[in-house]
């Protein structure tokens, strides 16, 4: 027999003679104790999984380049934004969000819109949605939220009625539930959708000054969407085939990067809470102003190892972009790397996905499967493990003044009012929302609408009807008609 040119092996290295016959006593006999290498073939396999995200667990990821084409160094010290045509790598993964690893691409349900910039001083993540706004404006309510728009504990099926429950007593989602309701709320593909930083972030310059930011992400491919009929025939994975294939025949999807600004003088004055996750700040206010071209080009080469283990966190930010007085990006600022720790363990910043691509220089040592062989590890090995030292002068790691974030304004004194107030208008966007629809468009928001609302009982059928009536009282009138229909 010839020799193989690459000899199979165990996962110590040592090439195997026989993978498809375990060691028994006998033709007819029991299997032996000394069979350790199937053993480890049966105990490798019992732990191929890891616990899928809790939510988002169904998605999609491609590496790209983002082509910064305005400079912005007037309002940020950060690197990746200065010097037009500078290009950042970057990696994106999209997803779906109520539905686990076994649901359909083509859930009616927000897309997530997560990217990772490897820029020069540090991952920035951008962990958006496909949407402008979010459902709620405190991250409290968030568990809840989602417990109810996921499957029944009981029947382990898809539950509408407790869905439209929780929105019912809860008006502040009226606007991202109207989204999600419309001919938006169901994208033909991940390249056809636009993406949202959602939440308000900020810029800072040398000068210490800040600005508040949106991101905007336009997509070149143009808004395709789906109806709920032409959904039930879509392949359960054709948007993640979509996407790879696109990129193998070299069809690179694009996305037009915008930015709107908000100086924190304008945002005093403001009549909207520029803070409230639940709102737009609206274009003709604040326009759109271009700052680059995402494009990505790459596809992975192991599904697991970059998608299934990748690790966005809101709170991986790089010198010269913030954060906000969000309350929800508060939260998020604690829960991904919590979430990360449980999923992928403590030392998840070393897989290659998630690894800077610049030298990484601390004092945080060991835990469980610390490589230090990724980029930039040097100092995790030999060098000194303690700060303060007296070996900064000789290259161990020292803090940057530098790199001061300005302070954050903080408005008043803590304590835990209802922040949910009866008086906060929860209904004038998604009315505005509704009246640019057309007449078609309003049609298919109703029967979207009343598809779930006519599982939910008579009372939770008639909070709805009241809120739609305040966003606008034909909003209303559609849905009243199509839940009668049914
Ligand atoms: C208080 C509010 C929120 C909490 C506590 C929260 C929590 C989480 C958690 C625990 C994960 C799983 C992370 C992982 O295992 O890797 C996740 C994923 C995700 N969340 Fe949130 N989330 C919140 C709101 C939002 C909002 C407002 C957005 C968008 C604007 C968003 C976008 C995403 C995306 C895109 C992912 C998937 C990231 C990936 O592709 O790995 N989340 N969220």
């Amino acid at each position: 027999m010839n020799k193989p040119k690459c000899p199979l092996t165990t996962s110590n290295g040592a090439p195997i003679a026989d993978d498809q016959n375990s060691i028994s006593a006998g033709e007819r006999g029991s299997l032996t104790f000394d069979n350790f290498r199937l053993f480890e073939k049966l105990a490798h396999f019992n732990r191929e999984r890891l616990p899928e995200r809790v939510v988002h667990a169904r998605g999609v990821g491609a590496y790209g380049t983002f082509t910064l084409s305005k400079d912005l160094s007037d309002h940020t010290i950060a690197d990746f934004l200065q010097g037009v045509g500078k290009k950042t790598p970057m990696f994106a993964r999209f997803s779906t969000v109520g539905g686990g690893q076994d649901s359909s691409d083509y859930a009616r349900d927000p897309r997530g819109f997560a990217l990772k910039f490897y820029t020069t001083q540090g991952n920035f993540d951008l962990v958006g949605n496909n949407t402008p706004v979010f459902f709620l404006r405190d991250p409290s309510k968030f568990p809840d939220f989602i417990h109810s728009q996921k499957k029944n504990p009981q029947t382990n099926l898809p539950d509408p009625a407790a869905a439209f429950e929780f929105w019912a007593n809860s008006p502040q989602s009226l606007h991202q539930m109207t989204i999600l309701m419309s001919d938006r709320g169901l994208p033909y593909s991940f390249r056809h959708m636009d993406g949202f930083s959602s939440h308000t972030l900020s810029l800072w310059n040398k000068k210490g000054e800040r600005v508040w930011i949106k991101w905007h992400f336009k997509t070149q491919q143009g808004i395709k969407t789906l109806t709920n009929e032409q959904a039930a025939k879509m392949p359960a994975f054709g948007a993640q085939q979509d996407l790879f294939e696109s990129i193998a025949k070299g069809d690179f999807p694009r996305w037009r990067v915008s930015l709107q600004i908000m100086t924190p003088a304008q945002a005093s004055s403001y009549h909207i809470n520029p803070f409230d996750l639940t709102k737009v700040w609206p274009h003709g206010d604040f326009p759109l102003i271009e700052i680059g071209m995402l494009e990505l080009n790459r596809n992975v080469d192991n599904y697991f190892a970059e998608v299934e283990q990748a690790a966005f966190a809101p709170s991986n930010l790089v010198p010269g972009v913030g954060a906000s007085p969000d309350k929800m990006l508060q939260a998020r600022l604690l829960a991904y790397q919590d979430a990360h720790r449980y999923r992928l363990g403590v030392n998840n910043a070393q897989l290659p996905v998630n690894a800077p691509r610049c030298p990484v220089n601390h004092y945080q040592r060991d835990g469980l499967m610390a490589g230090g062989t990724s980029i930039g590890q040097a100092h995790q090995t030999a060098a000194v493990n303690f700060y303060p030292n007296d070996r900064t002068q000789a290259g161990a790691p020292a803090p940057m003044p530098e790199v001061t974030e300005p302070p954050m304004p903080i408005l008043g004194e803590a304590w835990v009012k209802a922040y949910d107030t009866q008086q906060e208008d929860n209904f004038s966007q998604a009315g505005a929302l509704f009246r640019l629809m057309s007449d078609d468009q309003k049609n298919q928001l109703a029967n979207n609408i009343a598809g779930g609302l006519v599982h939910a009982n008579a009372s939770i059928q008639e909070r709805m009807l009241a809120q739609f009536a305040q966003a606008d009282t034909d909003y209303a009138a559609r849905v009243k008609q199509a839940l009668a229909q049914r």
